[in-house]
């Protein structure tokens, strides 16, 4: 077995597996990131969501080979504080139940806002729709998700602009 390295959560790893592992299982049994969840390993009920280079993407079938040097994020590496604009919006509109699907839910609705800061529910249902909760609580979601990309606004409105080209900074 070949060394592959890849990043997690800004850190770097070099995991021992076969290149056919899918990268679920690297992130729960090797590295110990527990939060990413396993429900159906088939890319059917989206679970198992993380982020790789930024896109959402089904970690029980994508094999360990094919993430190797990448860029990926976990629910645990989503924000330091758990203050993620989504995590709060979660929180605040007490979606999860028994939150066994919830980090896919919440890793897609980070995706989906970085590209699409006022999604429609349509824009919602098309990004959640292979996501599946057996606790039903999909209106909830759609809700959280649109209060999520409020706070995700406001807190682009309120960032600081970049410094102008030229304008202070060490010589
Ligand atoms: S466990 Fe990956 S989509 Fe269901
Ligand atoms: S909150 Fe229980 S499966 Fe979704």
């Amino acid at each position: 077995m070949d060394a592959i390295s890849l990043t997690v959560n800004g850190q770097k790893h070099s995991v021992e597996v076969s290149p056919d592992t899918p990268l679920l299982w690297v992130l729960r049994d090797t590295l110990g990131l527990t939060g990413t969840k396993f429900g159906c390993g088939q890319s059917l009920c989206g679970a198992c969501t993380v982020h790789v280079d930024g896109e959402a993407t089904r970690s029980c079938t994508a094999r360990i080979a094919t993430v190797a040097g990448r860029s990926i994020t976990t629910i645990e590496g989503l924000s330091s504080d758990g203050r993620h604009p989504v995590q709060q919006a979660w929180l605040s509109d007490q979606v999860p139940q028994c939150g066994y699907c919830q980090a896919g839910m919440i890793m897609t609705t980070a995706a989906l806002l970085a590209k699409n800061s006022a999604p429609t529910d349509s824009d919602i249902d098309e990004a959640l729709g292979g996501h599946i909760c057996r606790c039903g609580t999909y209106l909830r979601i759609r809700r959280a998700v649109h209060q999520a990309a409020a706070k995700h606004s406001a807190s682009e409105a309120t960032a600081p602009l970049p410094a102008p080209a030229g304008a202070g900074g060490a010589r």
